[in-house]
């Protein structure tokens, strides 16, 4: 085979793998993070190569002159591909747990799940774009860019997040997870108040080789999110911790189900009823919170509501699965009236087990 064509073949397979590559990346829920990071490099070797084949017409991209208007959008596209592309690698060392821990830079999972949608959304745009300018059909080219568009934006915003919440198991060694640097706290010490999953619902025994519905494995043993998180903070503060604990019915064991229940508690106003925690004798509760649907869950509605927060400081962790804090803030601050609420820190589900000396800083700078 002649050079051209062997060159051009190479350059067909490198682009098909980029987009592979691409979106395999967004189900790293199932290939799980080892994978993913190699995965992550392969893409940035084949983007070398795209590079190399291609110098010709990226080289044009940059040169002035009679073009036509596709092509001045195809060259705008693959500028931002390209800038899209740098931020990518930037924010994918940033959130690297396995071959780059030492790179702290741009390490939030949530802009990292954004850049790659940005990414994947620009490259079917750029392989759209060259085909638009090679075709008659224009219409048929537009419309399957835009659906193509379309079908990126979902699959990074809406598939990612969903696979995160229903599929997701992840095992962590918890000594090495809570454990870290004390803060010395000023004043009297808060009480950590916590709601989570785990203990509120009734799990299958076999729930964790089932489906393990965004649970996590703490030496084996089943463990919520947000009781990871309490527990960090009491480490780091060594302070008291008390979990909202239903009294009634428990959640069901399918998260779907969880997320339905929850929702027709959330419409109705429910308060379920739950164990009491007694928060008089403390100047400082530190509640530490998921977002269900957008807000507090309603264990948590019940918990304020029973208390008499006035005078006292509380200060807010809440975890999500991609909707910071949603409305969260401002529904505590109703259900708390007199209490000083302090700015809330919302952490990535993903996030948790590496959050342990975020927590910390976050403690030193608040208190
Ligand atoms: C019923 C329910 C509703 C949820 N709603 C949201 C939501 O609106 N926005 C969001 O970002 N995450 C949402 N999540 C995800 C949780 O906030 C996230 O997985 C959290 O880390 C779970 O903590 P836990 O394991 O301690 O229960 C929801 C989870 C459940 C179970």
């Amino acid at each position: 085979m002649e050079k051209r064509k062997i060159t051009k073949t190479a350059g067909i397979v490198i682009d098909i793998l980029m987009y592979v590559i691409l979106l395999v990346q967004m189900i790293y829920v199932f290939t799980g993070n080892v994978v993913h990071e190699i995965l992550g490099i392969c893409f940035f070797v084949c983007l070398v190569g795209h590079i190399v084949i291609k110098r010709k017409q990226l080289l044009a991209t940059f040169k002035k002159g009679n073009k036509s208007a596709s092509r001045r959008v195809s060259d705008i596209v693959t500028m931002l591909l390209f800038i899209a592309i740098i931020a990518l690698m930037v924010s994918s060392m940033g959130v690297s747990r396995t071959l780059f821990p030492w790179f702290r830079l741009a390490g939030s999972t949530d802009l990292h799940v954004y850049l790659a949608t940005a990414v994947l959304t620009l490259a079917v745009l750029h392989g759209g774009m060259h085909g638009f300018i090679r075709t008659k059909k224009k219409k048929l080219a537009a419309a399957l860019i835009a659906a193509g568009c379309a079908a990126a934006i979902a699959v990074g915003l809406a598939l990612v997040p969903y696979l995160n919440r229903h599929f997701k198991t992840v095992e962590i060694d918890y000594s090495e997870a809570v454990s870290g640097e004390k803060v010395s706290w000023n004043g009297s010490k808060p009480l950590v108040v916590y709601f989570t999953r785990v203990g509120n619902t009734d799990f299958a025994s076999d729930v964790d080789a089932v489906s393990g519905a965004s649970l996590m494995l703490a030496n084996g043993e089943l463990m919520g999110n947000t009781q990871l998180l309490a527990d960090m903070v009491s480490d780091a503060v060594g302070c008291d911790k008390e979990a909202i604990t239903l009294t009634g019915e428990k959640y069901p064991s399918s998260y779907s189900d969880t997320v339905s229940v929850a929702g027709k508690e959330l419409n109705s106003g429910a308060r379920p009823g739950i164990e009491k925690i007694d928060v008089s004798g403390y100047d400082t509760v530190i509640l530490v919170y998921p977002l269900w649907w957008g807000t507090i869950p309603m264990p948590v509605a019940a918990f304020l509501e029973g208390c008499d927060f006035s005078g006292k400081t509380v200060y807010l962790i809440a975890t999500q699965g991609s909707s910071g804090y949603g409305s969260s803030v401002d529904d505590i601050k109703e259900m708390a009236p007199g209490a000083d609420i302090k700015p809330v820190m919302s952490i990535y589900c993903d996030d948790i087990p590496d959050s342990r000396q975020r927590i910390g800083e976050w403690l030193r700078q608040t208190n």
